[in-house]
């Protein structure tokens, strides 16, 4: 998108980007401008510093973090922002993403992260999310975000089983 992004989307790897799309998907869908970035808390610590630390004044107004394993980057943006950090546990091979989901969600008290459930799930709610802390300010936000849960729910009402 060209327009200033709002929302940014940082995640460990590359690897995670097929999960991670999911969520730059949902934005597009709803019009929101985002940046989608590979940063990684412990292989470059410095560019997650520098980026995040700087991402209030460059208009951004929520952090979506995303990793899988030993998943410091949702913790270690909160540490430099205080703007919202959603994390999203990626799922991992050794453990399933239990792993990511605790080392994401553990948070000592007075840095919060709002985690998300494992993978694509995730992923899809923290744009969801980051999209209704856009609208408590944007009510053109606030009306497509009840449009899409009336248009889900519709979808739902009218499925028959064989
Ligand atoms: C994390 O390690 C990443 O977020 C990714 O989920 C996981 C594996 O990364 P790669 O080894 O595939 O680059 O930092």
């Amino acid at each position: 998108m060209n327009n200033k992004p709002l929302v940014v989307v940082i995640m460990g790897s590359k690897s995670d980007w097929d999960v991670m799309k999911g969520a730059a998907d949902m934005l597009t869908e709803f019009g929101v401008a985002h940046e989608c970035r590979v940063m990684s808390a412990h292989r470059t610590p410095g560019l997650v510093t520098e980026f995040i630390s700087t991402a209030e004044q460059r208009g951004v107004e929520v952090v979506i973090a995303a990793a899988g394993g030993a998943a410091h980057l949702a913790g270690v943006a909160a540490a430099h922002t205080v703007l919202p950090v959603l994390g999203v546990p990626m799922e991992t091979k050794s453990l399933g993403g239990l792993d990511s989901l605790l080392s994401t969600v553990q948070m000592p008290g007075g840095i919060p992260v709002g985690t998300l459930a494992i993978g694509s799930a995730g992923a899809k709610n923290a744009a969801l999310l980051a999209i209704a802390i856009l609208a408590n300010s944007r009510p053109e936000l606030r009306e497509k975000l009840k449009a899409y849960r009336k248009k889900q729910a519709e979808k739902v009402l009218a499925e028959k089983l064989p």
